[in-house]
This record gives structure tokens, C-alpha cells and sequence, in this order.
């Protein structure tokens, strides 16, 4: 099962604020939702929280601490290999892929184990408190890359990459 990890930074390194998202991307979240659906999605509680409920057409998986956390329509696992080996039976064909969508601290427990980033870079600088770790070019490569003004219902543009790590 291949690992991808599908997030959006800001030219800064920011992911977050205060618990939810300090951008408004109509555009990419369509993008998102394309991305991943019938994928397993693996995520921290806190992004859950933000979410508020499970993502339809997708196996929701949400990594917690909390050994009696409970939410409809979600696994719990108590840790980043439990959530992958509930992904891998979750997969709807062998050779599948789990999205890992964040926040913070599962993007820095899953960044050694991702094959593939698929990354919408906001094209600005913002504030926040949540941020995802460098991406060294020499261990990832390019292999895509597209161009997205900012529509009606975006705050930013955006610039979506998908890299793959060199062996
Ligand atoms: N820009 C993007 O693409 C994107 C995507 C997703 C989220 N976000 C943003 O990121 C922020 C949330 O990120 P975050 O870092 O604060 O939280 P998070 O990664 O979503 O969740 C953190 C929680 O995961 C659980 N956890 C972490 N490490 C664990 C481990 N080793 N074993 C078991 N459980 C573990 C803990 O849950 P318990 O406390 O329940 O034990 C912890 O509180 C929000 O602002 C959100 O909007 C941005």
C-alpha cells in the first residue's frame, strides 16, 4: 500500500490556525475531494474535531490517544501503524493508496513513511501555529504540477505539486 500525504501549505510553512484553516480554497477542496474519495483518509483527532464529521466516501480513519474516543462513521486507532493496518483492509483494491490528510503532529509521524506528496502550495505568506516539515528536493522529486488562480470562493492562488520520494 502506497502512503501519500495530501495537505496545502503556505509559502511560510503554515498549515493551520487555531485549530482550523486560515485560507478559504473552494477550488482545492474540490480538488481534495477528488483526490481521495473511495481512498482510506487517515487523520489526527484534532483535524477531525475541525472537521466535525466523517469525510462521505471514504473510509475515515482518526489517530487518537483516547482509548474510548468514539465517533460515528469512524475507526479509532491508538497509533500511525494501527491506522495504516486498518487502511490496508480498507483498501478497495490491493494495489491502493492511503491518504493521510493531516493535522500537524500525524503529518510529521507519517512524513518518513509517504511514497507521494501531493502538496497545493497557497501562493502567500500567513499566520498561524500548525506547519508542515520541509520538503527537502533532494529526497523528493516533481512529477506534476499545475497552476490555479484564485476563483471567486479562494482567498489565494494555488500551485499543486505531487512529489515522489527518490529511492
Ligand atoms: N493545511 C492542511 O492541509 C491541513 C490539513 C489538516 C489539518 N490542518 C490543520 O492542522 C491543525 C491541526 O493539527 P494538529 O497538529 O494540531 O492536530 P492533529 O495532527 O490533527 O491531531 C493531533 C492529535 O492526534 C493524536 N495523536 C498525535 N500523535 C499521536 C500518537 N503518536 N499516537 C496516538 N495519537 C496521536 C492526539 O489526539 P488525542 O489528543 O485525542 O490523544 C493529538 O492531540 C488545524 O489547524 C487544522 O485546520 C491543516
Amino acid at each position: 500500500m502506497r502512503v501519500v500525504l495530501v495537505v496545502a501549505i503556505a509559502e511560510n510553512g503554515i498549515i493551520g490556525r487555531e485549530g482550523g484553516l486560515p485560507w478559504r480554497l473552494s477550488t482545492d477542496l474540490k480538488r481534495f475531494k477528488a483526490e481521495t474519495m473511495g481512498k482510506p483518509v487517515i487523520m489526527g483527532r484534532k483535524t477531525f474535531d475541525s472537521i466535525g464529521k466523517p469525510l462521505p466516501g471514504r473510509a475515515n480513519i482518526v489517530i487518537t490517544r483516547d482509548q474510548d474516543w468514539r465517533a460515528g462513521g469512524v475507526e479509532r486507532a491508538g497509533s500511525l501503524d494501527e491506522a495504516l493496518a486498518i487502511a490496508q483492509e480498507r483498501l478497495e483494491r490491493p494495489d491502493g493508496e492511503a491518504c493521510v490528510i493531516g493535522g500537524g503532529e500525524i503529518y510529521a509521524l507519517a512524513f518518513e513513511r509517504a511514497d507521494r506528496l501531493s502538496v497545493t502550495h497557497v501562493l502567500a505568506e500567513i499566520d498561524g501555529d500548525t506547519r508542515f516539515p520541509p520538503i527537502d528536493r533532494e529526497r523528493w522529486r516533481i512529477v506534476a504540477q499545475n497552476d490555479y488562480p484564485a476563483g471567486e470562493k479562494d482567498s489565494h492562488a494555488t500551485r499543486h505539486i505531487v512529489y515522489e520520494r527518490r529511492c
